[in-house]
């Protein structure tokens, strides 16, 4: 995830190395902007040692010369590929600019330029800070949706004491955190994620497989990260950019996938099997490539390991097992058939028939289905809506089994008496 930290000229501007450091420790990439007073206060090596990019200073590239529109217009980009930008310390001279919407360097172009949120921490001196002229510019820019995070009141490098000491640097990371949809109520938690698809090889050159891309299981990996989750990323055949910060291993067949998620079984606190593994294998995988003279061949198949089957029948007090169910048919029966077979903890209906629902697509429409007999039907959102909404569920289960103390190891019969069609 990538945003901007704009540094104006003011004495705090050497704390912003310290609120560089603390995005990073999310997993944000983070584009640090100077403006020209900044330099004066901090030099942009230190932020460009710190965040690993080079940090921009102005409009055009550096170095003096005729004046680069290439660069200029990739200095731009960075407003379409932020998804926050904050600044701090925010100088009374940078809201005036702001709130007169004047773009005259770098930073107040991109504060223009931007849709995304902007958070600004304003410091300086008290007198400057309750002056009616930035009174005026705090509301101008609230009202414009721009959140500003009050300074703090203590004594001033000019030697003052009041209003004007920058907000604390945790208090900026958690405003900029909250604005990024970055949730901690999966911190501590281990999350195991298998996404995209399997390919079961039947001679050198061929396969078989199904159309998972891979974005809903992504999605749930990103997610839990953004939710403070250590996240492991179990990942079949997928044309997609991993999330940062996840840890991911590749896979090809559903036997490297059962072996990957053995691997992590003891660590992982919460898995969330979003991948379309082959149910069937070719019995006999041919050395070399079947000749068409040959004839079509029949083939015989047998089934590969049920991943998921394993991991809810062994798991720890404590462990959450989340399956999925993509379905053709009796969707929601076939589902709650999984949900009791297996003992999951919660399973994700997925009618892959549906428009804008299952393979491929950018969205999804689920029903999640919980032992007690709970349905919960989404309708169509993004499958980042969608990997949100089950993590909800997640920290509801969680909190769930801390009110029991500890996850009893099978179902209640009266759990399962709750599900219509089982009787026990
Ligand atoms: O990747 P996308 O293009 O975004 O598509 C998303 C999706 C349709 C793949 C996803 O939403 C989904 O429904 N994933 C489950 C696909 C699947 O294989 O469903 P299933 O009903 O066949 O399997 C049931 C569960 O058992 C799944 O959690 C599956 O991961 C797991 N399984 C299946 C077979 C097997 N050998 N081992 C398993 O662990």
């Amino acid at each position: 995830m990538r945003v901007a930290l704009g540094v104006a000229g003011g004495i705090a501007a050497y704390k912003a190395a310290e609120l560089l450091r603390r995005l990073q420790d999310r997993g944000l990439e983070v584009q640090v902007v100077m403006t020209e007073a900044a330099r004066e206060f901090v030099t942009p090596l230190t932020f460009a040692s710190l965040s690993g990019n080079k940090v921009i200073t102005g409009m055009f590239a550096e170095g003096g010369g005729e004046p680069n529109l290439a660069s200029a217009i990739e200095h731009i980009a960075v407003a379409q590929n932020i998804e926050a930008l904050v600044i701090a310390p925010a100088t009374a001279n940078l809201l005036a600019k702001l709130a007169a919407g004047l773009a005259d360097d770098f930073l107040t172009t991109l504060c223009l330029a931007t849709k995304a949120p902007i958070i600004l921490a304003p410091a300086m001196n008290v007198n400057m800070w309750e002056h009616p002229a930035t009174r005026l510019n705090v509301e101008t820019l609230r009202q414009r949706g721009v959140q500003i995070l009050e300074p703090d009141e203590g004594y001033l490098a000019c030697g003052m004491s009041g209003a004007g000491r920058l907000a604390s640097v945790e208090a900026i990371a958690q405003a900029m955190f909250v604005a990024l949809g970055l949730q901690d109520d999966l911190q501590g938690e281990t999350v195991l994620v298998t996404a995209g698809r399997t390919e079961e090889p039947l001679d050198p050159c061929r396969f078989l497989s199904n159309r998972s891309s891979g974005k809903m299981g992504y999605a749930l990996a990103e997610a839990a990260r953004r939710r403070s989750a250590r996240v492991i990323l179990i990942s079949g055949r997928a044309s997609l950019e991993p999330p940062a910060s996840v840890a991911i291993e590749r896979v090809r067949s559903g036997e490297e996938m059962a072996r990957a998620v053995e691997k992590h079984r003891e660590e992982a606190t919460v898995f969330l099997m979003a991948a379309a593994v082959a149910d069937f294998r070719p019995a006999q995988v041919e050395s070399a490539k079947l000749k068409r003279q040959a004839g079509a061949p029949v083939l015989k198949l047998e089934p590969t390991t049920d991943i998921l089957g394993a991991v809810a029948r062994r798991r720890k007090p404590g462990q959450l097992v989340v399956g999925f169910a993509a379905e053709t048919e009796n969707v929601l029966q076939n589902a709650a058939a999984k949900l009791r077979a297996k003992r999951l903890d919660l399973v994700v209906a997925n009618d892959v028939t549906q428009e804008g629902a299952g393979f491929e697509v950018d969205t999804n429409i689920v029903t999640l289905l919980f032992p007690g007999g709970r349905r919960v039907a989404l309708e169509k959102m993004s499958k980042r809506e969608v990997a949100h909404r089950i993590l909800d569920a997640v920290v509801e289960l969680r909190s769930e089994c801390a009110a029991e103390q500890a996850r009893p190891a099978a179902w209640s019969s009266k759990q399962l008496r709750k599900i219509p069609g089982t009787r026990k």
